[in-house]
Formats: C-alpha cells, structure tokens, sequence
C-alpha cells in the first residue's frame, strides 16, 4: 500500500473532487431506461399525492392543518426537482410510459416548464410555511396550472 502525501495527495484531492462534481449527470446516464422511467414516474406520484392532501384542505374537504400544509408542500417543492434527470436521452421508451415524443424534440420547451413548476413550488413552499391560508391556496392554484401546462403538451392521455 502506498502512503499518499505530496503531489500525490494534491491529485488524489483532484480526482476526488472531479468525481464528485460529474457523479451525478453521470449516474443519470448509466441507469436503465425502464429504470429512468419508473423513478421518474414514482416520484410525479409521491409529488401528486401530496398535491392531493392541500387539495382536499383548498376544496374543505379536510379542515386546514398548517404543520401538514407546511409539510406537503414542502414535500411537493423537494420532489419538483426530482422527476427531470429521468427523462434522460433514450428513456422516451423502456417501460410503459406516457411521455411524448416531443419531450426530445423541444427540449428547451420542456425545461421551461420545469423551472415555471420550481419557481410555483418555492412559492407554495413559503406561503405555506408562512401560514398564511389566502395566500397558500394561490399559490397551490399556480402550481397546480404549471402541472397541467406541461402535460397539456407532453404527456399523452
Ligand atoms: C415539465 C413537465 C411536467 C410537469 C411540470 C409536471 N408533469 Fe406530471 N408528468 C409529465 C410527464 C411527461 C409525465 C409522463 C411520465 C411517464 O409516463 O413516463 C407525467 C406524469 C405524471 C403522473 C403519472 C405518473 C405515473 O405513475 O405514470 C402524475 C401523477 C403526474 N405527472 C403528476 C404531476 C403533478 C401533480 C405535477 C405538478 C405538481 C406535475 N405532474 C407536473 C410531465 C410533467
């Protein structure tokens, strides 16, 4: 085994380093496609589940709980940055999906999308948090239109 001091340690610390800032992409692009498919999918169902639980509090269905509002829209703000690094170059089939082609033929459509859901979540997670109930429930309304804005043109029916 060799002792790792001097330059040899100034490189080990750059390799580290490299590996670290290119793990992720990396691991993204490595992963199978129907494996790509379902995470994306079970974490669009963990966000739609908790969309559901301020639902039910917007339409007085259940009566409004600050601390679970606080946590679900948390919850939806964390998981909106999850589902995109499935979508990855030849995920558009692998396993039963209802991505549209168009997802790889206007990428930059498709991430707009994502970052209008990303700014509405940080919203709603704020607002929620906050308390303030008039202002949570827009901002549940915005997000919930940033969610049909993007099926409307890439998810099929
Ligand atoms: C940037 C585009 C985009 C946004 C924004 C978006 N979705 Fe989707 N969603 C998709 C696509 C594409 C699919 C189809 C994924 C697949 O089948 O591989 C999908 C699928 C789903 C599914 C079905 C998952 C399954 O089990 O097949 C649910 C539920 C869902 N989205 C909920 C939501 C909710 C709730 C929001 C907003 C909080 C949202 N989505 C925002 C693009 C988006």
């Amino acid at each position: 085994m060799r002792v790792v001091t001097g330059i040899g340690a100034v490189a080990a610390t750059v390799a580290a380093t490299a590996c670290l800032t290119f793990a992720h992409p990396a691991v993204a692009q490595d992963v199978k496609p129907d494996r790509a498919i379902k995470y994306r999918q079970s974490v669009l169902r963990a966000m739609d589940y908790n969309m559901d639980i301020l639902e039910a509090m917007v339409k007085g269905e259940t009566p409004p709980n600050k601390e679970v509002a606080a946590q679900s829209a948390l919850f939806v703000e964390q998981l909106s940055h999850m589902p995109w690094s499935g979508f990855g170059p030849g995920t558009d089939q692998g396993a039963p999906t209802k991505a549209r082609p168009e997802i790889w033929k206007d990428p930059e459509k498709f991430k707009s999308l994502q970052n209008d859901l990303m700014a509405a979540t940080a919203k709603l997670a704020a607002s929620a948090k906050s308390g303030d109930v008039a202002q949570w429930k827009g901002d549940f309304s915005a997000v919930a239109d940033a969610c049909r804005n993007c099926h409307r043109s890439f998810r099929a029916r």
